[in-house]
């Protein structure tokens, strides 16, 4: 593995891969927040499922949370030696002609993404540990037996400035999809006839999802 991550190409293909791991987690939690706008009762059955299922806790869970902070890591190596290789800068304001705003600030937007991740941890992560392992209630039950993730949910986003923050964040989500995902696939070497095709669906994903996103926000904020 120090091998394969000794060589510039080598770097670029586990980023890659990592990317497209984090991207295969966001379409699964899409999926499963989603449910939260159609049915109470079956977002809550879905968030109990994996809140204790083992595999999900104690495999997927540290695997899910090593990749993003690979992801990160390498980012910020890629980043530092693309710098230093890059012997004169960038002339800033001729940017544009061969590169998009995108593609020169990846570690900005994903800066930004990593600040949201700390606040949604806060917000959702740390008390579902702390309801589960100090707490002690595994079973993730309110004092009449119904399950709790609904409320807390709710409970979230009545907060305009939350609301408003997690937006935010869900468009420099959008921003950092919008290059990451032909980046990626570039870097895999998927550069043949599919790649059209591929690039109109990774535009499609880089939007959609974070659409998504922002409009379970603003439907919880809405409507609690
Ligand atoms: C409206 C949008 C979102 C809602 C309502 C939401 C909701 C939640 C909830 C309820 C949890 C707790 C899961 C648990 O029980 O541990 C969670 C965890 C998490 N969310 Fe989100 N999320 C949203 C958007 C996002 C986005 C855009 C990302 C990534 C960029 C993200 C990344 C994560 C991660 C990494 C975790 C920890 C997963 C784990 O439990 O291991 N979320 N989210």
């Amino acid at each position: 593995m120090s091998g394969i991550l000794n060589s510039s190409i080598g770097r670029k293909f586990a980023m890659a891969l990592s990317a497209f791991f984090l991207m295969i987690f966001l379409v699964q939690h899409f999926a499963i927040n989603i449910l939260s706008v159609f049915s109470a009762d079956t977002f809550n059955e879905a968030s109990h499922f994996m809140g204790t299922f083992w595999v999900v806790q104690y495999i997927f869970q540290p695997i899910l949370i090593l990749g993003v902070i690979f992801h990160f890591v390498m980012g910020m190596i890629l980043e530092i030696r693309n710098r230093n290789a890059r012997k004169i800068a960038y002339v800033k304001n001729n940017g544009n002609a061969n590169s998009t705003w995108m593609s020169r600030n990846m570690i900005w937007t994903g800066g930004v993404i990593l600040l949201f991740l700390g606040l949604h941890f806060y917000d959702f992560w740390l008390p579902e540990i702390n309801t589960k392992f100090i707490e002690g209630d595994m079973s993730g039950t309110l004092a009449n037996g119904e399950y709790r993730y609904f409320e807390e949910l709710q409970h979230k986003f009545v907060d305009v400035w939350r609301v408003a923050l997690y937006c935010l964040a869900f468009v420099f989500l959008a921003l950092h999809l919008l290059h990451g995902f032909s980046s990626a696939f570039q870097s895999v070497g998927a550069n043949n006839k599919y790649t059209r095709g591929l690039r109109g669906f990774g535009k499609a994903y880089a939007i959609i999802i974070p659409l998504g996103f922002i409009f379970i926000a603003l439907y919880h904020h809405f409507n609690h």
